[in-house]
Parts: C-alpha cells; structure tokens; sequence
C-alpha cells in the first residue's frame, strides 16, 4: 500500500496542520511525501501548457514533467494536509494539481468524450485547519472532491481543526475534535 502524502502545509514544522497530517500517517507504510515548499513549481502557462498537450497527443510520458502525475495515478491512498487560506488552500496546491492532471496518465476521455479517471487510489483524504470556520465555505474541499471524482478516485474524506486563530478559544479541544475524524478516517481505510 502506497500512501502518497502531498504536503501543503507551507509553514513546514510550525504548521498545525502538518501535525494532524503526521498523526494520521503514524505507523502507514510506505508513505511517500511530496512536500510543496520545497518543489517550488511553477503554473503552467500557454507556451508550457501547450508543449505538454502536445507531449500527451504523442504519448511521451517519459519527461520528467510527467513524474509527479505518474506517481499520483500509482499511489493506493491520497493524503493531502493543506492549511486553509482565503476560503480554500495555499495556490501551491493548485499548482500542484495542474501538474498532476496529465491527459492519458491520470484522466482520460473516452470514444464518447466522457472525461475517465485513470488513478488507482480509493479515496483522497483531505486535512486542514482554519482560523476561523471552515465548514461553511469548504470551498478548497468542494474542489478537490471534484478533482478525486475527474481522475476516478471514488471517495473523498475530510477532517479539519476549526477556530485556531479565535482570541480564548480552546485551540486543544478543536485540534481533539480534528483528531476524532481522523482516528475515524483511519480505521475505514
Ligand atoms: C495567507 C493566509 C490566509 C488565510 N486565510 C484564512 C481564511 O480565509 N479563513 C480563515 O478562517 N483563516 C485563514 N487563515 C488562517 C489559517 O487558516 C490558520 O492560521 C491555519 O490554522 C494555519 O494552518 P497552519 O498552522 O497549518 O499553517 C489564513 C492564514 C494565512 C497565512
């Protein structure tokens, strides 16, 4: 089993969300982690957007460009650990995700022109903490399930720590709550 761990969580060791990320991930095996503050990519734009379309049409999936969506369709889990900035996530992430999405590798379309997802994994596990609520406007969430539901992972699962950055609030017992859902995310993977 592949746990693939892709790590938004942009302030490295000081991030609270690295820390429930790096609960739930105690005692998995084969845990690969690609941590986004390090790889520093870079968003596609036309002239690059356009020279990878024509690597997918030719089939050559043997440049490096390819890696990371290569190692995303093969993973048997998704774990993904993102703080919660602007109502959704770090555009790290996004950046991550349009590397990922490699027509022919990790989706495809059918003779029918039916997008397919071609990833192995059955769910994608999406971890967060916010500042304030962020049940009310999971929009980084609502984007990501849509994403798993594209490239044919079947579930999405969600866990976040609310109210962190509120003046008195009881930042333990939300991080606790947090640690419940995922000890449930846990014992149903
Ligand atoms: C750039 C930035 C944007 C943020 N946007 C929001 C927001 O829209 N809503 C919110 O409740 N908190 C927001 N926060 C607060 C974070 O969600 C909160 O501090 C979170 O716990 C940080 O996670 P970390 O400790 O893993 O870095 C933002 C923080 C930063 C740095």
């Amino acid at each position: 089993m592949t746990v693939l761990f892709v790590n938004a969580c942009l302030r490295g060791e000081e991030s609270r969300t690295l820390k429930l990320c790096r609960e739930y991930l105690e005692g998995l095996e084969e845990v690969q982690e690609v941590d986004l503050a390090q790889l520093r990519l870079e968003p596609y734009y036309g002239e690059s957007a356009a020279y990878r379309a024509q690597l997918e049409k030719d089939g050559q999936f043997d440049d490096p460009m390819f890696d990371l969506g290569r190692q995303f369709a093969a993973a048997d889990e998704i774990v993904i650990g993102a703080p919660y900035w602007d109502l959704s996530f770090p555009a790290a992430l996004k950046v991550y995700i349009e590397h990922v999405a490699v027509m022919g590798m990790v989706f495809h379309y059918t003779e029918e022109g039916r997008c397919e997802g071609l990833c192995r994994a059955k769910h994608l596990t999406y971890i967060t903490t916010g500042g304030g609520n962020v049940a009310a406007a999971n929009f980084g969430y609502e984007y990501l399930r849509g994403i798993a539901g594209m490239f044919g992972i079947p579930e999405a699962r969600f866990a976040a720590a609310e109210n962190l950055d509120v003046v008195g609030a009881d930042i333990e017992a939300n991080l606790d709550a947090a640690r419940a859902r995922l000890a449930e995310l846990k014992a149903t993977r």
